[in-house]
């Protein structure tokens, strides 16, 4: 985000307190994919010094700890036949051959190792009887393959990542706000500049190495399953306001069952019931009591992948068969009590509490915007266009594809921290990261903080945390579960107009909630556009992009869609093919192994 999108004139000349801090590598964002970066580059002999991990919230409250089912590696505790390369053809099955096959395989063929580091580093997996690491089902995946904690499995291992990083001396920082990364005309990183939100001051990271693990987008849509004010598109924002390029940012994955407001109340709206309640045996009815996924999809039923399901939820309700609240019902009451209080305990704790007993009834959901599966795009290593700029986690793209695998978040987050960790600490080690000028870097950062301090304390017109509201139900409207070239143009308009109000929004002071939610909404408008515009270009079905208007998927379509800022500031999108699988995955392919559901019955 330009500032100046939001109507400020940065005067020139003007002196401009600010705290430098110097650090070789800078981790934005600090959840499981910053934490685990941070891990590999001390682990490579960085000195913990020379790392620095800071966030938008308080330590220990990133986004990682809402992540509920599990995290997927082909362990085989149940289903011995089970292997990576089975795992990365689903991946690459269910993301509907939009992903990168490279990135894919580096996840895929980690994962068994970086689930059994995380049981030596204390992590609570839930357990068969023997004390292996158990494995559930979960949507379109061929054997048990999802590890777990319960159902508060991000919790348990961002605890455990932050155990790790405190037995390294690895620092943290909470609270501050990165505003730009700024970059020399060779895009060459210089650093990064943001403000401390306690107290309002202007902060300089001075850093050799950025890595930018900040999260998605998709609390840019009206339901969603992340608190407000994370994936608000800060990481892909930034990344492409630098130079970076985007990809693909047209998939938004719309995970099926979140709460539903009118029911449970609008705090609770759209939060995740988490896809191990299916995985469990928990089953999809609607009003007429119909199990209606018998119709959907006969096979995989209730497990089938995320977007199947979601639209024949989304269906059932526009054909009136929802309830009154605007949901349909899942019901695992036909499990005993005991069963559900322990392998769903948090879930099963949160609808107690609102009065809802698991064990005897059903709960009400509806399909929820849940995970970005577009991003920043990087190169094997996880990084960026910009030398020295990596992105990592939901920020980058490649593993997905049209359509992620329930669990596979969680994998990629510690799979590319590990990868990107050890590149990153191999080029502080060797010193070749980028050679940068200082003396641009401080001019750079004095005039963008000149721009923060005009804005800071401006009245305006409009309040930027309503622009925010409009901007989510735009995009709920525009670029949601089903979508049409009418509704995507129509959306197209009303972000213009919103972008004009966005330069006149009123924000208050730097440790005000104003100021910050109009910094969203600037990001969250860059982000706004290249899902509109990925999506109008994309004139075919595919995963979580359904067009009324194209409902078939095309194979002329099988290429990622790329998203530049051009030399005036304008997005350009370009077409790119799509790699192809080695050898080892190509064969897993071939064999088409697929979930049978009536083994779950
Ligand atoms: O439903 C869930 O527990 C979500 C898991 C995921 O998105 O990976």
């Amino acid at each position: 985000m330009e500032q100046d999108d939001l109507g400020a004139t940065a005067p020139t000349g003007t002196a401009i307190d600010y705290e430098t801090v110097n650090v070789g590598a800078l981790v934005v964002g600090a959840g499981a994919a910053g934490a685990r970066a941070a891990i590999e580059m001390v682990q490579s002999g960085v000195d913990p010094e020379d790392v620095l991990v800071i966030g938008k919230r308080s330590h220990g409250d990133a986004h990682t700890t809402w992540a509920r089912g599990g995290i997927n590696g082909a362990l085989g505790t149940h289903d011995p036949e089970d292997d990576w390369t089975i795992h990365a053809a689903d991946t690459l099955k269910e993301g509907h051959f939009l992903n990168d096959p490279e990135k894919v395989e580096t996840v895929t063929r980690q994962m068994p190792d970086r689930l059994r580091e995380l049981d030596d580093w204390g992590m609570e997996y839930s357990r068969t009887e023997d004390g292996e690491i158990d494995q559930r089902y979960f949507g379109a995946q061929s054997f048990r393959r999802t590890a777990f904690a319960g159902d508060h499995t991000g919790e348990s291992m961002l605890r455990t990542l932050i155990e790790r990083a405190q037995s390294l001396s690895i620092p943290y920082r909470e609270n501050v706000f990165v505003t730009k990364l700024l970059a020399d005309d060779d895009d060459r990183l210089l650093g990064a500049a943001g403000y401390d939100m306690d107290t309002g001051e202007f902060v300089l990271f001075d850093a050799d190495v950025v890595v930018l693990a900040a999260g998605g987008y998709t609390s840019l849509f009206q339901r969603h399953s992340s608190r407000d004010d994370e994936n608000t598109g800060d990481g892909p924002a930034l990344a492409y306001l630098t130079g970076a390029s985007l990809q693909d940012m047209e998939f938004v994955q719309f995970h099926p069952t979140g709460m539903v407001g009118d029911r449970y109340g609008e705090e609770w709206d759209g939060r995740l019931v988490t896809e191990a309640v299916r995985g469990e045996g928990g089953r999809l009815y609607n009003t007429e009591g119909e199990r209606f996924m018998e119709r959907y999809s006969p096979d995989q039923m209730e497990l089938d992948a995320r977007d199947v399901v979601a639209r024949a939820i989304d269906e059932e309700i526009e054909a009136g068969r929802g309830t009154d609240a605007g949901g349909v019902y899942l019901d695992i009451s036909h499990r005993d009590r005991d069963f559900i209080q322990e392998r769903l305990p948090r879930m099963y704790e949160r609808f107690a509490d609102l009065g809802v007993d698991m064990a005897k009834e059903p709960v009400e959901v509806a399909p929820t915007a849940h995970y970005g599966m577009g991003g920043v795009v990087v190169d094997s290593e996880g990084e960026t266009g910009i030398d020295g700029l990596y992105a990592i986690g939901e920020t980058m793209v490649g593993v997905h594809g049209a359509n992620r695998l329930g669990g596979n978040s969680l994998a990629e987050t510690v799979a590319f921290g590990q990868v990107t960790g050890e590149a990153v600490a191999e080029r502080l080690l060797a010193g070749t990261t980028p050679a940068r000028d200082k003396g641009v870097l401080h001019d750079r950062a004095r005039q963008h903080f000149a721009t923060l301090r005009t804005l800071t304390g401006r009245d305006g017109e409009y309040d930027p945390e309503t622009l925010l509201d409009e901007l989510r139900g735009l995009l709920w409207e525009a670029a949601g579960i089903r979508r049409t070239d009418d509704e995507i143009e129509a959306g197209l308009t009303r972000l213009g107009e919103l972008q004009r109000k966005a330069s006149n929004v009123a924000l208050g002071q730097r440790t005000g909630r104003a100021f910050e939610f109009a910094l969203n909404l600037g990001f969250g408008l860059v982000v706004a556009e290249s899902i509109l515009r990925g999506a109008r270009e994309r004139t075919e079905s595919r995963g979580a992009h359904y067009r009324t208007d194209y409902p078939e998927r095309d194979d002329a379509w099988r290429r990622n869609i790329d998203m530049h800022e051009d030399s005036v500031g304008a997005m350009r999108l370009t077409t790119e093919p799509v790699g192809t699988p080695s050898d080892a995955v190509q064969a897993a392919l071939d064999a088409d192994y697929e979930l049978d559901y009536h083994q779950l019955e």
